[in-house]
């Protein structure tokens, strides 16, 4: 069965890929290489024996996006991962986040509504919640307005999705809404390749913790919470992949309630800042350089998901623990420095 996966060289996208594959699915990946590399290619080789079919292609060219569906009439299912998610970029260049996030959606959405079954995975965030005002958050916990170009082209791609799947009954679709990936396989063959200086924690920490950043600055420790500093929900990289399989079967196998549904992706544990860092020092075994900075504008207090949903009706629960997860996010640091 074949099924597409765009941006599948990206973080969670080449390892959903590897869980794809590991399951028998046929896959095809669609990447423009603007923020991943080709090389993810031979790490997916190399741990489920494989070749996933790969096009490089800019989505936003829309001629080629129908030519491509076109071409792969045999697609069951897509999982649409190729999105622009630095925060503070989306501020600087709305209209590259509106084209690449929104755009790119649509043009997916038109050819997938040409089809006579289509289902599709879309990767959106717990930015969508901004602040909450009860945790754990569920999925019916209202969305807040968002902080930034990037926060609305997850709300407003989840209404594009919800307003599509009204109309097209033949269209089913999940939305997740990831809390924070992180980690890297335990093959160590992919994990996170961000691009310059990391504007997330774990990379950060790891960056910092092999001697290529000289310290962290830790945003805020007067937050109200126990330890002063913000709290979020770090959940395992390969654990998140895992839920997409598992989402597409429940389109593939038509177990799905509604033709849009939402779940949280999370570990359901909430991790503050100094916890991380706690973490990391535990299973690296090496003091962090760390100092307390100013806070971030646009953080929020704190961010953990209610997990149930998720458990229920997918069936799917994270498995690995913050020190599982950021023991492969360091041994997959060492080993790209090497
Ligand atoms: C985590 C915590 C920081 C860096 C972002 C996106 C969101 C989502 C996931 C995306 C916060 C603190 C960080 C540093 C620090 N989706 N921190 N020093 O902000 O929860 O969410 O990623 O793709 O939309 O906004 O993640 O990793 O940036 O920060 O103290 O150098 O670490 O203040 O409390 P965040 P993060």
């Amino acid at each position: 069965m074949k099924i597409l996966v765009t941006g599948g060289l990206g973080f969670i996208g080449s390892h959903t890929v590897v869980e794809l594959q590991n399951k028998g699915f046929e896959v095809v990946i669609i990447d423009n290489l603007s923020n991943s590399s080709i090389n993810v290619l031979d790490g997916i080789v190399a741990i489920s024996g494989k070749k996933p079919l790969f096009e490089k292609m800019d989505l936003r060219d829309k001629s080629a996006v129908q030519s491509f569906f076109k071409k792969h009439g045999d697609i069951e299912g897509v999982i649409h991962f190729a999105a622009s998610k630095a925060v503070g970029e989306s501020v600087e260049n709305p209209l590259l986040y509106y084209e690449n996030n929104l755009g790119v959606l649509v043009y997916i959405l038109q050819e997938l509504t040409k089809k006579d079954r289509a289902r599709l995975i879309f990767s959106s965030s717990c930015t969508v919640y901004g602040q909450a005002d009860e945790m754990p958050i569920t999925e019916n916990a209202p969305v807040k307005p968002a902080e930034s170009p990037y926060g609305n082209t997850k709300q407003i791609g989840e209404e594009i999705i919800k307003d599509t799947c009204k109309v097209n009954p033949s269209l089913a679709t999940i939305a997740l809404r990831y809390f924070n990936p992180i980690g890297a396989h335990p093959s160590v063959e992919i994990g996170e390749l961000p691009i310059g200086v990391p504007q997330n924690l774990v990379p950060f920490i790891t960056q910092t913790g092999v001697g290529l950043r000289e310290e962290l600055s830790v945003f805020g420790d007067d937050y109200p919470t126990e330890d002063g500093t913000c709290i979020r929900d770090y959940i395992h990289v390969v654990d998140v992949a895992k839920a997409h399989v598992v989402a597409l079967e429940r389109l593939l196998e038509n177990k799905n309630e509604a033709n849009y549904e939402v779940f949280n992706l999370g570990t359901g544990k909430g991790s503050s800042v100094l916890e991380v860092i706690h973490s990391f020092e535990k299973v690296s075994g090496q003091k962090l350089n760390y100092k307390i900075a100013n806070r971030r504008p646009g953080d929020v207090i704190q961010a953990y998901a209610d997990t149930q949903k998720a458990n229920e009706i997918l069936g799917w629960k994270a498995y690995s623990s913050l020190d599982e997860a950021m023991k492969s996010a360091w041994d997959w640091e060492q080993k790209i420095r090497a």
